[in-house]
């Protein structure tokens, strides 16, 4: 995973990543609020010799302290120290218990003992150390005093007096709610490393480079589509320029041999086949071609919707013999776009496309258009797509941003190279305009394309907006088709 997938990852998961910081928060502050309270207070201890007159008898002091402050450490948690403390203090505890909350240590090479008590409430806490230090200091006096009778040569002075502490020293808030961030930002960035690992779905070009070695034509990007309307679309805007674009590359991709007939498909439903088709016939036609957009989708068609063409002939008509190609062709916009819909829906589709009469029907077609662009079905699901190959010369294969996952992209490369399918390329359908995914190549706009040398006509730049004359276009026909189908029903 190099530098820039890892920011990519970032990008598409930081709402996950900041969600489960703020839970690893929310989490923190909530164990902070419900753990007990306890207050640590502390005091502290000096251990001397005493009736010393000479500096020999000075040194010899000063070593026999050091050698025995460790064992009065010991004793400060021993219940000859703790019990006189509880029973002062009146504490409702044993002194196996309240050991567990005293704690007494030195630091090395020197003759000072800290007595830290930690209680619930802060005053009780400097209350038992200090107790702890009155006791001890009587204990050792107890202990060390010589058996005729003499003072202790040792003497325990205390140095601190322990004070309520204002404060809790447990839970630590702060550091629970820094820990809380942290193992939760961690957490988030985990379960992102783990959604990329398991979400195979193409959603840029270095994906679909993981897939396939056919070469991209082009990239088209998520365009705004009519309210309403799941149909396929004109787009315009960028949309009017990718689409130029990709009928350039397909022109150079495509040289060497004529190309006749292109047959749009895509590995799985939805992947934007039928928009594709649309847009690039379109596209064709308004370069000057004459060109023929057949609906092959003979169990999911949508040209007709997306045009407002009479449905009720088309493919399928011709195909049974009910109307011969020029009388089911019918002609869509100004730019001269001739379409043949599906027509209505047989209970055999595969059967229909793989006939001699499909095959022969074809071979019209390419004989009275410049180029045939067929829309038809994906090809995981059904075999229509490749039994289609075997009458057209072309392939382009659409894929669908965020739609189809790697391997059934990789499946269905597979299953046309079986059928020795001549696929010219591959053209990145619905790229997200903005958001990690968001490739700014593909973002042009008026003007920001370079007018290509096989580029015919007039750059985009022309001030009637595409998506104005498409609507135009569409409103026209609509009107048509309408009134078509009242003298239908008339
Ligand atoms: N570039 C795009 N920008 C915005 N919407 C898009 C784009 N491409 C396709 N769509 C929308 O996605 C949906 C599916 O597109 P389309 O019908 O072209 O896919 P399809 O592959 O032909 O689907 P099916 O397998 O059902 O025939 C439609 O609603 C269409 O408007
Ligand atoms: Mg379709």
């Amino acid at each position: 995973m190099d530098m820039r997938e890892q920011i990519l990852i970032l990008r598409r998961n930081w709402m996950l990543i900041v969600s489960f910081a703020l839970s690893g928060l929310i989490a923190a502050a909530v164990v902070s609020v419900a753990m007990p309270k306890a207050y640590t207070a502390s005091s502290s201890l000096f251990v001397s010799t005493q009736n010393v007159d000479t500096s020999a008898e000075l040194q010899q002091g000063s070593a026999f302290a050091l050698a025995r402050v460790q064992s009065y450490v010991n004793l400060a948690s021993k219940p000859q120290v703790l019990d006189p403390v509880i029973e002062e203090l009146e504490l409702n505890t044993s002194s196996a218990e309240l050991a567990k909350n005293v704690k007494a240590s030195t630091s090395r090479n020197t003759v000072i003992i800290e007595i830290k008590a930690v209680d619930s409430d802060p005053q009780r806490a400097a209350d038992i150390a200090n107790g702890v230090v009155s006791s001890l200091i009587l204990a050792v006096a107890d202990v060390e005093r010589p058996t005729n009778g003499t003072p202790s040569p040792v003497r325990l002075t205390s140095v601190d007096t322990a004070q309520a502490p204002s404060a809790p020293s447990s839970p630590k808030t702060s550091l629970n709610l820094a820990l809380g961030l942290l193992y939760g930002m961690a957490a988030g960035l985990a379960v992102a490393v783990l959604r990329n690992v398991l979400d195979r779905h193409v959603r840029t070009e270095a994906d679909l480079r993981r897939s396939t070695s056919l070469p991209l034509l082009g990239g088209i990007t998520e365009s705004e589509a009519p309210k309403g309307s799941s149909a396929p679309f004109v787009l315009g805007g960028s949309g009017t320029d990718a689409f130029r674009q990709l009928r350039t590359n397909l022109e150079f991709a495509a040289v060497g041999h004529a190309m006749k007939s292109l047959l749009v498909t895509s590995a799985q439903a939805g992947e934007g086949k039928s928009t594709v088709s649309l847009n690039l016939a379109l596209s064709m036609a308004q370069s000057g071609r004459r060109v023929l957009l057949v609906d092959a989708d003979l169990r999911l068609p949508s040209v007709a919707d997306a045009t407002g063409l009479e449905p009720s002939v088309g493919l399928t008509t011709v195909l049974v013999g009910r109307t011969n190609l020029s009388d089911a062709t019918q002609h869509w916009g100004n730019a001269g776009l001739s379409i043949l819909t599906s027509g209505p829906l047989p209970p055999n589709p595969t059967e229909l496309l793989a006939s001699s009469t499909m095959q022969k029907l074809i071979g019209e077609m390419e004989a009275a258009y410049d180029v045939v662009i067929f829309d038809a079905p994906p090809v995981l699901p059904v075999a229509d797509a490749a039994i289609l190959t075997r009458h057209t010369d072309s392939l382009l294969l659409v894929v669908g941003a965020r739609k189809v996952s790697q391997h059934n992209l990789s499946k269905a490369v597979e299953q046309l190279n079986l059928v020795k399918a001549n696929v010219i390329g591959v053209v990145l359908n619905g790229i997200p305009r903005s958001g990690p995914d968001a490739n700014s190549a593909y973002l042009t706009d008026y003007g920001a394309v370079p007018a290509s040398p096989l580029d015919g006509e007039q750059h985009s730049g022309r001030p009637s907006s595409p998506i104005a004359e498409a609507a135009e276009v569409v409103n026209g026909d609509r009107g048509r088709n309408s009134r078509r189908k009242q003298a239908v029903k008339n």
